[in-house]
């Protein structure tokens, strides 16, 4: 199955009454992970005092759990503030493989009040594992996140 926008309306109604963000992106990566038919599915959030991404819910193999800037797909993405599609991660310099089944890898960042606070981060078996169309709605989706992210 891939991910189509009935996936919005279903995160759309998921969220909609509940204000744990916990809650709800573990949820969001359930519904993603089963749509979308990838390896990983996961959020990192900023961990403000140690200025590093943090684990958060996710489906799949165990991951990193912590994230420093300048090094890896995600710490570029949240340096950057925009989303990060890697179509072979083994081209990229510094990607952190969590899981060497990994080879392509896409980042989206999530964004309250115009600062990362967090990334929505999806890894794929394959090369090249990510539609345009996909990337979009995975942006719908972080856009979804940051309207009830808690503030
Ligand atoms: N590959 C990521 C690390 C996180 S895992 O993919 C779950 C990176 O390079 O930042």
């Amino acid at each position: 199955m891939s991910l189509t926008p009935v996936t919005l309306k279903s995160i759309s109604s998921i969220v909609e009454g509940e204000k744990n963000i916990v809650a709800n992106l573990a949820n969001i990566t359930s519904l993603l992970f089963s749509e979308g038919d990838w390896h990983w599915v996961g959020f990192y959030v900023l961990d403000k005092d140690e200025d590093e991404l943090v684990l958060g819910p996710f489906q799949g193999p165990v991951a990193c759990t912590r994230l420093r800037r300048g090094k890896g797909v995600c710490a570029k993405a949240w340096e950057a503030g925009t989303t990060l599609l890697v179509k072979d991660v083994h081209e990229f310099d510094g990607h952190i493989a969590c899981s060497s089944a990994t080879n392509s890898e896409v980042v989206v960042p999530i964004k309250v009040d115009g600062v990362v606070v967090g990334v929505l981060d999806i890894d794929s078996l394959e090369f090249d594992g990510f539609t345009s169309a996909e990337i979009d709605l995975l942006e719908e989706v972080v856009t979804i996140i940051e309207d009830i992210w808690e503030r």
